[in-house]
């Protein structure tokens, strides 16, 4: 179970001042003194958080501690700088309110450290993530590398910041952190140059010769040695509890994190080394002949080495430091400068260097940490500037003014924003609102800013005023304007009042702050305020060839010559502050005010007076009797009832209603008067802290008479069931023992039991045991007599039998003579009988089968002859065609095989089936040809026609396929012009032997076959030597023999014919004749067919002539070809050789 804690419980004097009872500052004291000394640094006015700087480190900051003030109300539980955080980190991501947090206090309080306590503790409880991690800790490393160049050690504070720090994180609506802004204030530069006693520089110094490697030393022209630097004070240069070294490892791993590249962090590091080797530059006299002093640098190592390391030229920089360039509209006049001038123009460009490269720094980081995203930002802004600032006699200075200017304003809006939210909340709950009467600040704002007559108005106004300016003239004109303001002190005044207040030096004027008087001496106020860097000296710097010193110094660009004057540092701070006041205006204020016990940052040391100093001007006790004006407490009536409810019947244990009527019953129950407490919507407003008290007070008796009621009736519960458990284990424990004792109890009489038992049996089995031995011996006595008896009597028996045996067999033996004579007799006589028996039989059954034969075939030659006739020739049949179907040959109409016949008279069907099979796969076979098949085939079937049988040349043919075309006529293009002159397609062409008419020589010719023409044409050149146009052939003559010859026969009178006939040659002579003969008789219109001649001697027409063409064998000689030749007029022989088998 969870356990509720309040800030009401366990408390150490009062955890919230505006309940202490009486308020008096006394009691105020006394009370942060208690707490101080029970270590609670923390106390609470209403929502402000008093935060007292412990000085060393307390076990309130741990990872559990962030659990438990995680998500609680603000009052829930003891004050903690947590439950501020939780509550302003709530209300921005739930209500969607921005916030700001104020965080003031003297130097030394802790107000750094309580803004980093509120950094961590949001980074600690908004969202995680990879991106959101990363943006939390640029967020959080961005402190230290701002620490280190802007806080220093002083006499108040080992770590004090010299700068004051405004930071806007920025939320998405979810509360994950997406970046933010830092603003910065006013860096206190002067150190840089010249430090309080037992003060040091910036951080950064101290830490780069401490920690940086040798090498990086070496590269910076450094040496590790502080002394040898006259910039930095030599006193507190090692400070306790501060390990530089370490520190310049972090910072520089805190740059890398923010996301300085490696080249800007040695940029700004050279930047470092240029202001310790500048404090190094020293000047000498050199008299002039007008009396006059002339600067001149004594010792040019450093100013060279400083010259290298940012790539200036020496003698520019030689020449700033001792002359100076007035320039007016139109002219430029070049003044010397005398020594003094020399090292105030050194330390100007010192401090200027360095505040530029801070503001660089912040600039930087602001760039890597600001948000990726445009969308709506809620806005947690948190505030550490520098506290209120009084040193001891006339110390304060322009930076005092300035800064104890800052905290006025913020005291300003601190009582505008605590009074308006104060105002807010009774209006909001329906309160009736009686005004309070405090102290308003305005007036000393206005003071000091006011444009016509303001302080700092006044010092402007001086300080660009022409003629001689000193800080007297200023305070003279202070005198003047001033002097009627009631919070403006001076000596000088109209004031008489002050004319002899010895307390104020001449020099100097006092304001009355809102926190006390403070007196400022007004010596180098104009020069502060001026802040003057001789342009020289920022074109020098502007030539540099270091490019992050040329950025810092832009005023230096000669082309950008600015003649105005810059604003004055005070009119700067003036309006940042503005802007400032302006932002935290829109913003929820949470505050923070720290308080330092000691001046010794030493632990446990509460000096009460330096505390009383800090609670009056930080106006804490204004601020409770604000806070108490109205109601001193209030606490939503949820809450409420359940703290209370105890002190009411009608509320105790529960109340089943709403809260508010359940706090109203309680109310009046307990009899508080009506005029002590409102009730608010959601609130009760309680005026008094009496009566809180009053009610705390019932409470603890209550708890104290609830706690002896619960422990009564705890006491009560726990002994009688102590009780009931002892009498329970008493009756387990006595029928265990019962049990135990009946058991042994048992045991024994069963034990005796068995011995009287086996007592008893002993005897009587004793007993019977001699009886029966009596009875067994006179048993045995009389089977002995009888069986002495019935030997005697079986003896005399035996043999009477044996004697009567003895007769007996004799009779049986002649008994069984006699009867196997009779049965033998018998035997004979029954064998005889059988005998002749046996023959009876056979002979019946030979007449009686005998008879039966001679009836069945009768019956038989009538049917079953022919039956069995048929049945034998249908088996046979059968067997047959069975055999047939098994063995049909395969379906190629080549295939002469066919099974064997059986049977002779079989033979006619055989040869039947055998021709319709073949007809049958014959036909199969064909229809499976295509279009073009059958048309080979058909052709085939033509030639076959032609020529089977007729011509010895026709065998080897039927295996050669018949192409046609073999000269490939239409693709060759060789042959192009040839197949152009030709209009049909072309059937046939081929090279073919043309015969000489005359000698019977051949020479080659295409022969171009179509539909309508036979075309001879020249073999080389294509061209054509005669086209015969079919109509015109009237026959074809070929031999019977095994030759290519053939000769082709014109009709007479023709165009065709006036050379004569052809007597051609051919390869292919088969299938060349073949389709001349189905392209004439398809050609010509009547139907007539062509002519084939096949003989061995025929006539041709050559011209005139009639010549006779015979055939005739011959021996082959020239290989195979037959050859021809013209023997006469009327005769050409052809030989063709023998066809060799
Ligand atoms: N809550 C704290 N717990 C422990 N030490 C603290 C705490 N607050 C401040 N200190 C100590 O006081 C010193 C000064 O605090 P700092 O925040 O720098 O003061 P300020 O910023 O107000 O000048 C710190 O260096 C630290 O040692
Ligand atoms: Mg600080």
């Amino acid at each position: 179970m969870e356990v509720k804690t309040s800030l009401l419980d366990n408390m150490i004097g009062v955890g919230d001042m505006v309940l202490l009872e009486p308020l008096s500052e006394d009691s105020f004291l006394e009370n942060l003194k208690k707490r101080f000394d029970h270590n609670e640094i923390y106390t609470y006015i209403g929502s402000v958080v008093i935060s007292m700087n412990p000085y060393r480190s307390l076990p309130i900051y741990s990872p559990e501690k962030v659990e438990e003030y995680r998500n609680r109300n603000f009052y829930e539980l003891s004050p903690h700088i947590y439950a501020l955080a939780d509550e302003a980190y709530r209300s921005l991501r739930d209500q969607d309110k921005d916030q700001c947090i104020l965080i003031t206090g003297e130097s030394g309080s802790g107000k750094t450290e309580a803004s980093k306590l509120v950094m961590s503790y949001v980074a600690a409880v908004c969202g995680k993530g990879q991106e959101v991690n990363k943006v939390k800790e640029q967020l959080l490393q961005s402190n230290p590398v701002l620490e280190a160049f802007g806080n220093a050690k002083t006499v108040r504070n080992d770590n004090s910041s010299r700068f004051g720090k405004y930071m806007d994180i920025e939320f998405d609506f979810k509360g994950d952190p997406l970046g933010g802004v830092i603003s910065n204030y006013l860096l206190e530069k002067s150190r840089v140059v010249k430090q309080p006693r037992g003060e040091r520089n910036f951080h950064i110094f101290y830490q780069l010769l401490s920690g940086a490697s040798d090498d990086t030393l070496k590269k910076l022209k450094l040496d590790r040695d502080f002394s040898k630097y006259n910039y930095l004070s030599l006193d507190s240069a090692v400070v306790n509890g501060l390990d530089d070294a370490t520190s310049f490892r972090t910072v520089k791993n805190a740059m890398q994190i923010v996301g300085f590249m490696e080249d800007e962090i040695r940029s700004v590091l050279e930047l470092v080394a240029a202001v310790l080797k500048l404090g190094n530059i020293e000047f000498k006299p050199e008299s002039r002949c007008n009396d006059t002093d002339e600067s001149r640098v004594r010792d040019k190592n450093d100013l060279k080495e400083m010259c290298e390391l940012l790539g200036i030229e020496q003698t520019v920089l030689e020449r700033a430091f001792s002359y100076r360039t007035v320039e007016a509209k139109l002219e430029k006049v070049s003044t010397t400068l005398n020594v003094a001038q020399a090292y105030y123009a050194r330390d100007a460009l010192a401090k200027n260097l360095y505040s530029r490269l801070f503001s660089w720094l912040v600039t930087r980081i602001n760039e890597s940490i600001k948000a990726q995203t445009k969308s709506r930002h809620k806005v947690m802004g948190v505030l550490d500037i520098y506290g209120f600032e009084i040193f001891e006699k006339a110390d304060n200075s322009f930076e005092q003014f300035i800064i104890n200017y800052c905290n006025e304003k913020l005291q300003q809006i601190f009582i505008e924003l605590t009074l308006r939210e104060e105002q807010e909340e009774y209006i909001r709950e329906g309160i009736e609102w009686t005004n309070i009467e405090y102290f308003n600040n305005a007036v000393i704002c206005d003071l000091i800013e006011n444009n016509q007559n303001g302080i700092m108005a006044m010092l402007d106004e001086e300080c660009l005023r022409p003629g001689t300016v000193t800080d007297e003239t200023f305070l003279d004109k202070l005198n003047t304007v001033c002097a009627e303001h009631q919070h403006f002190e001076s000596r000088l005044s109209k004031n008489s009042k002050f004319l002899n207040d010895h307390s104020l030096p001449h020099s100097c004027f006092r304001i009355q702050h809102y926190a006390g008087k403070v007196l400022y001496c007004v010596e180098g106020f104009v020069d502060k305020n001026n802040d003057l860097l001789y342009r020289d000296l920022s074109q020098a710097m502007f030539k540099a060839t270091h490019s992050l010193m040329k950025e810092l110094f832009p005023e230096g660009n000669p082309s950008k010559v600015n003649l105005k004057r810059p604003p004055t540092a005070g009119s700067q701070f003036k309006s940042s502050v503005g802007t400032l006041m302006k932002n935290l205006q829109t913003k929820n204020p949470n505050y923070i005010r720290c308080i330092k016990p000691n001046d010794k940052k030493a632990a446990h040391i509460f000096t009460a007076s330096l505390v009383c100093h800090q609670v009056r001007y930080l106006g804490l006790m204004e601020n409770v009797r604000v806070r108490r004006a109205g109601y001193a407490f209030r606490q939503p009536y949820g809450p409420c009832l359940e703290r209370y409810k105890m002190l009411c019947k009608r509320t105790w244990p529960h109340w089943r209603g709403p809260a508010r009527e359940g706090v109203e019953v309680l109310m009046a129950d307990l009899q508080v008067p009506t005029e002590e407490f409102s009730y608010g919507r959601s609130k009760i407003f309680i005026r008094n802290p009496r009566t809180l008290f009053f009610l705390e007070e019932r409470r603890r008796q209550c708890l104290q008479d609830l706690a002896t009621l619960i422990q009564k009736i705890y006491r009560g519960w726990k002994c009688r069931t102590h009780f009931l458990l002892l009498k329970k284990s008493q009756v387990v424990v006595a029928a265990w023992y019962r049990r135990y004792a009946q058991q042994k109890k048992y045991q024994r009489i069963k034990s005796a039991t068995t011995v009287v038992q086996s007592y008893a049996r002993g005897w009587q089995a004793r007993k019977l045991l001699r009886e029966l031995k009596h009875q067994k011996r006179c048993e045995e006595a009389v089977t002995t007599i009888a069986a002495y008896w019935h030997g005697t009597q079986a003896r005399t028996e035996l043999r009477r039998l044996k004697q009567e045996v003895r007769n007996k067999h004799a009779v049986t033996v002649i008994w069984a003579y006699w009867q196997g004579t009779q049965a033998r007799r018998e035997l004979r006589k029954l064998k005889e009988e059988a005998r002749r028996k046996h023959a009876v039989a056979v002979i019946w059954a030979c007449w009686q089968g005998l008879k039966v034969r001679r009836e069945y075939r009768k019956f038989f030659r009538a049917n079953a002859g022919k039956k069995i006739y048929n049945f034998t020739i249908q088996r046979i049949m059968q067997k047959y065609f069975l055999g047939v179907k098994s063995g049909l040959p395969s379906m190629s109409p080549v295939d002469k095989n066919w099974p064997a016949r059986p049977y002779r008279f079989l033979d006619a069907a055989h040869a039947q089936l055998r021709s319709i099979f073949h007809l049958w796969r014959c036909k199969k076979y064909r229809s499976q040809f295509s279009q073009e098949r059958k048309a080979v085939y058909q052709e085939k079937l033509e030639a076959s026609e032609l020529f089977k049988d007729k011509k010895s040349l026709y065998p080897s043919s039927v295996s050669q396929p018949f192409k046609g075309d073999y000269l490939e006529i239409s693709k060759n293009p060789k042959y192009q012009k040839l197949n152009s002159c030709v209009e049909e397609k072309v059937l046939l062409a081929d090279v073919v032997n043309k015969i000489n008419r005359a000698n019977g020589k051949g020479a080659s010719r295409i022969l171009l076959l179509t539909k309508k023409n036979v075309v001879l044409a020249d073999q080389k050149t294509g061209q054509v030597k005669a086209s015969v146009a079919l109509p015109d052939l009237i026959s074809v003559s070929v031999s019977t023999q095994n030759d290519g010859f053939f000769a082709l026969k014109l009709k007479e009178g023709s165009a065709s014919a006036v050379k004569g006939d052809f007597l051609l040659s051919s390869e292919h002579l088969i299938e060349t004749i073949t389709k001349l003969h189905h392209i004439g008789s398809t050609a010509s219109d009547d139907g007539e067919q062509l002519d084939i001649n096949i003989s061995d001697e025929f006539l041709v027409q050559f011209k005139q002539d009639k010549v006779c063409v015979k055939f005739i064998q011959a021996a082959p000689k020239n290989g195979n070809s037959a050859s021809c030749k013209r023997k006469n007029n009327r005769l050409l022989e052809v030989s063709v050789p023998a066809a060799t088998a």
